[in-house]
């Protein structure tokens, strides 16, 4: 990844950092000059994945299951104790969930997509912003997806999970306008990730066939907008949405 961004002195917690979207982004961060604590529920993935980041920078693996409040308020305690402050926070775990008719659609399931894309970003959200309030400087990104825009059909419990994730993301960045802080979310389309297994054949097929430039987006092309968006530069943008989606939305 030749792209890099100033983000020397930063400390960045990046949510599942142990694979996919978000550990490119811990990599560009790094490259970048920030330090890096990768919060992810896997442990095993995320250890390995600090390890191999090592190399570039300060790279720690903090465990959270960030559907669970008391596991985000430990996983920054330790973050804080790690790396001494937080100027960053990308939100970027998530689960796809299976795909299926609404009415076909398992409550259970339905409830854990919903719990650990919004209701756990709201947890990171609630637990890191007054961390970066009293720097009077931060970032924060939450990755949703075009499908919070659009809606997937067979996919409802992720996309209104991601719906959620924006408006929570216009919400808290006017709150937040005059502090310093600055609330962004990005929204990618399709991207062959481990995120693949959870969906069907034919729902990647049906992302795929929505994309004007005929292709997946890529790790680095996602990772490289996060980390514009985290940069100085970008200042006066708030309450955003930023996609990465080959064509597909436009609005
Ligand atoms: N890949 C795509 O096609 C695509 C498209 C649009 C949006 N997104 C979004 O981008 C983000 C990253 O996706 P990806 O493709 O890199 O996925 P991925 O499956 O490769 O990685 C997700 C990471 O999140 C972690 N995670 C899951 N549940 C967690 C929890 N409860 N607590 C902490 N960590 C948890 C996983 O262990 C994993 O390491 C997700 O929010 C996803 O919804 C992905």
């Amino acid at each position: 990844m030749a792209t890099q961004f100033d983000l020397n002195g930063r400390n960045a917690i990046v949510t599942g950092g142990a694979r996919g979207i978000g550990r490119a982004t811990a990599e560009l961060f790094l490259k970048s000059g920030a330090a890096v604590a990768i919060w992810d529920v896997d442990t095993k993935a995320g250890e390995a994945a600090a390890d191999a980041l090592s190399r570039l920078g300060r790279a720690i693996f903090v465990h959270v299951d960030q559907a669970n409040l008391g596991s985000v308020e430990t996983a920054a305690e330790q973050t804080l104790s790690m790396l001494g402050g937080v100027d960053i926070l990308v939100n970027n775990a998530g689960i796809a969930g299976s795909n299926a008719p609404l009415t076909h659609y398992d409550p259970c399931e339905w409830s854990r997509i919903v719990q650990v894309n919004l209701v756990g970003l709201y947890y990171c959200c609630r637990v890191v912003v007054p961390l970066l309030t009293s720097n009077g400087w931060g970032r924060i990104v939450n990755v949703a997806s075009v499908a919070g825009k659009e809606g997937n059909p067979t996919a409802s419990a992720y996309s209104a999970s991601k719906a959620g994730a924006i408006a929570l993301t216009k919400s808290l960045g006017k709150e937040l306008a005059t502090t310093g802080v600055t609330v962004n979310c990005l929204t990618p389309t399709a991207v062959r990730t481990d995120i693949f297994a959870q969906m069907s054949e034919e729902h990647i097929a049906y992302m795929l066939s929505k994309i004007p430039m005929g292709r997946f987006g890529t790790v680095e092309e996602n990772a490289a907008m996060i980390a514009w968006i985290c940069s100085e530069e970008a200042s006066f943008t708030t309450a955003g949405v930023f996609d990465t989606s080959g064509g597909r939305s436009t609005y």
